[in-house]
């Protein structure tokens, strides 16, 4: 349990961190959120996800609640009070407190709340082992590249998959074209070795990691394309994986119980993950 929580300009134990009932980000899911892996010690890829945090409150007509050095200077401190040196750190903005009503309240402040949590990166089978996943329709609206904390289909379609035994849902628009997971984004490995993963727009979330992999794959001279696949290229790929905050590279080695190449983690996969380990470590400073 980390010891303290940042809520609104005070650091409260983690027990006694709460919110007010009619912060609109509860009753109305008006808000956005950041989730940042921290790895030896480092909040990694700090500015885009600085960057996407302010994209998405821009979208949304939310303040930015303090400046950026600030909310530089908050999470450094959080991390350090909780002792995180390998995890996460996570941020979340609301429109703030206000009586019930649909229209956006004036003269309120946004609220910010900031946890953390340690993670053991180093000791998680499914970057051996390689995960699975389902596919099911994807029922979100239509701004997904704003990273609201409506997350009411993306908990549906995990809980479907955790509870077919998989990883993550791959999910799916209605011309049968793989938008994202529901918390990663998607790729395949294509029978010739290039990368596929879907261009960015509105219909998927613009992915820190996915950016971040794609700098990697040009300075390796991986080849790649930005285009939607079906369901049936990734079943046909010769690899797939999912990219996140936390994912950082998991391979995906079934879908819907169909194995995915041999069923094992690809090479290339594992040399990005590997590549991302060492960009996350700041042993590699580019991207
Ligand atoms: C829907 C969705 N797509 C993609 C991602 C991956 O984004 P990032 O690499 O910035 O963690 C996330 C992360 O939470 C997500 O929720």
């Amino acid at each position: 349990m980390p010891r303290y929580a940042y809520v609104n300009g005070r650091y409260l134990p983690h027990a006694q961190a709460a919110v007010h009932i009619e912060d609109r980000g509860y009753q109305f899911a008006d808000g956005v959120y950041e989730v940042v892996p921290v790895a030896a010690g480092r909040a990694v890829d700090k500015d885009p996800h600085l960057d996407r945090l302010e994209r998405s409150l821009a979208a949304l007509h939310i303040p930015m609640p303090m400046t950026r050095k600030a909310l530089e200077l908050v999470s450094r401190e959080l991390l350090r009070r909780n002792g995180v040196s390998n995890g996460l750190l996570y941020m979340q903005v609301t429109r703030g407190v206000a009586p019930r009503d649909h229209v956006f309240p004036t003269n309120t402040r946004p609220a910010l709340v900031m946890t953390t949590k340690r993670i053991d990166f180093a000791g998680q089978s499914k970057f051996d082992d390689g995960v699975g996943v389902i596919t099911v329709p994807d029922q979100r609206w239509a701004r997904r590249d704003i990273k609201t904390v409506n997350l009411l289909p993306n908990c549906l379609a995990k809980q479907a998959a955790v509870e077919a035994g998989a990883y993550e849902a791959f999910q799916v628009d209605g011309d049968g074209y793989v938008t994202e997971g529901t918390s990663s984004n998607a790729w395949i490995v294509t029978g010739g070795g290039t990368l596929v993963t879907r261009q960015l727009s509105h219909e998927i979330l613009h992915g820190v990691t996915r950016r971040t992999i794609l700098a990697i794959a040009t300075e390796e001279d991986v080849p790649f394309e930005e285009r939607p696949f079906t369901v049936a290229e990734a079943l046909a790929a010769k690899e797939a994986f999912v990219t996140s905050a936390t994912s950082f590279v998991t391979p995906v080695v079934r879908i819907d119980g169909k194995a995915v190449g041999d069923g094992r983690p690809g090479p290339l996969s594992k040399r990005l993950l590997a590549w991302y380990r060492d960009y996350a470590a700041g042993l590699r400073d580019s991207a």
